[in-house]
């Protein structure tokens, strides 16, 4: 099969002009023309190898063949909507509930994380009979209207009358450059009362909360890692409101962060979403999410008298597609794959962080890791135009990683669940070398110990952080 039939630069000039100015591409100076993809690498039109360090949709890999085949075949047999009974909905349903616990065990079916957000907010309005809603800053659940209303990560760019008065925005959970940092005594409860404070001010102003909606890991929001413990408290302050907490894993799930299936199972057993949006990795690229909620809010949904029809949800060629991804990530120990590969990564960046005055902060659990530049550690000075140097000096070493947070200069290592040692090990060679080019030329050098240990903002250790220190990873890594 032909992989191209326009040069790069008709493709170029044909975008220009029938596609919205406003979809962005990536390296918008020299953009990249992909034109097959297998694994965890993407080619071009020249046949040129990248290494993938941020598709997370393509989860279990790029073109994975039994995900293409499990699609191809039902395609080949029947696609058709939810209105006719079909096994591969009622099996797909049962296989994701069992990575569950119990309470969430009713499933609707949609086609991208916006619908799944958006479905999720009106089960939480239909449920509780309230409508405010609780979200974190630099949140981003979605691009329908219901969603850029609770995601600050877009709706801060608009002016102040266009926010909703029914949406309140909580601190960003971040430990290490947000209101309670890893000093506080105790962070999670500092965040958890901000969110009970919120309410207590809602309610004055007579509104009554709907939902909490997070992330479970904040993800265009900075890789933010919430402490533990957070969402226990947060859910106690939200339930006695009368209000329910929704759960986004639509960029964290299907056993990215390792130890765990899904991001929410990080903070322990004791809590448990009311409702789970789910997205891009559930069908590997295939247009295909999911909510799952409990019975009682699917029963009050029910009770509203209006039927939930979705022309794609849940067809069958979606389902078997979904089954096909669950079976590769159970056959392929990907989950396993990111626990041990991930922790490997991010003992290398813990190295990083000993010799690299910009690299402020490493975290994350599994294959969602984020590397947070700074230009000072103690003020935390965003190293922003620093991050994006590094993006595009890592893209001509045909490595693709890409960074996000509100100041853009934390970089997303979240790459397919296949991502190897040996990869690792590239990467962070390379951010390594671009590195050392920028603080040469900065003529940056390392704090002095003395400095770091009087920092108010002082971040902890690699060690200190669960993550092993690595002397000098440089010496460990092969080129
Ligand atoms: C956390 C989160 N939720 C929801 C969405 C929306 O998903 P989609 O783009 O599939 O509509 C995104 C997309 O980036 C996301 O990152």
């Amino acid at each position: 099969m032909a992989t191209e039939c326009l040069d790069k630069k008709q493709t170029i000039d044909l975008r220009k002009k029938f596609i919205g100015p406003s979809c962005k591409v990536f390296f918008s100076h020299d953009p990249l023309k992909i034109v097959r993809a297998r694994g965890q690498y993407m080619y071009d039109e020249n046949g040129q190898q990248y290494l993938d360090c941020i598709n997370n949709v393509a989860h279990v890999g790029h073109s994975h063949p039994a995900v293409v085949r499990a699609g191809t075949q039902q395609m080949e047999l029947l696609n058709t909507n939810s209105r006719f009974l079909h096994d591969n909905l009622v099996l797909y349903a049962e296989r994701l509930q069992a990575t569950l616990p119990d309470p969430l065990s009713v499933c609707y079916f949609v086609n991208s994380g916006s619908e799944a957000n958006d479905l999720a907010l009106r089960l939480a309005w239909q449920y509780t009979g309230h409508r405010d809603v609780i979200t974190l800053d630099n949140a981003y659940h979605g691009h329908v209207s219901s969603l850029i209303d609770i995601s600050p990560y877009k709706f801060h760019q608009l002016s102040d009358d266009e926010h909703k008065q029914s949406v309140h925005v909580a601190p960003s959970p971040d430990v290490y450059r947000g209101k309670f940092r890893a000093d506080h005594p105790d962070p999670a409860l500092a965040y958890s009362d901000e969110v009970r404070d919120i309410i207590t001010r809602a309610h004055e102003r007579g509104g009554k909360i709907a939902a909490f909606i997070a992330e479970s890991l904040q993800s265009c929001g900075g890789q933010v890692v919430p402490p533990p413990g957070y969402f226990q408290k947060v859910a106690a302050h939200v339930r006695a409101a009368g209000g329910v907490v929704i759960a986004d894993e639509v960029q964290v799930g299907f056993g990215r962060v390792g130890s765990h299936f899904w991001g929410f199972q990080l903070q322990g057993e004791d809590f448990v979403p009311d409702i789970v949006t789910m997205g891009k990795p559930i069908g590997n690229g295939h247009p295909m999410s999911c909510v799952v909620t409990t019975r009682e809010v699917a029963q009050a949904f029910m009770a509203a008298g209006m039927e939930y029809f979705n022309t794609f949800g849940g067809n069958p060629v979606s389902c078997a597609i979904g089954l096909a991804v669950l079976d590769v990530i159970q056959n392929e120990d990907l989950q396993g794959n990111a626990l041990r590969v991930g922790a490997h990564l991010s003992r290398l960046l813990g190295g990083l962080k000993e010799t690299h005055p910009l690299v402020g902060d490493v975290r994350g659990p599994g294959l969602f890791v984020g590397v947070e530049l700074v230009r000072d550690r103690v003020k935390l000075t965003p190293a922003t135009a620093e991050a994006q140097e590094v993006i595009y000096k890592l893209k001509e070493q045909h490595v693709l990683l890409s960074a996000d947070g509100p100041h853009r200069n934390v970089l997303k290592i979240k790459p397919p669940m296949c991502f190897s040692r040996e990869d690792a090990e590239r990467v962070v060679e390379k951010i390594h070398l671009v590195l050392s080019e920028i603080e040469t030329a900065l003529n940056m050098s390392m704090p002095s110990p003395v400095h770091l240990e009087n920092g108010k903002n002082k971040s902890k250790l690699p060690e200190e952080n669960g993550v092993q220190g690595e002397e000098s990873h440089i010496k460990h890594i092969r080129t």
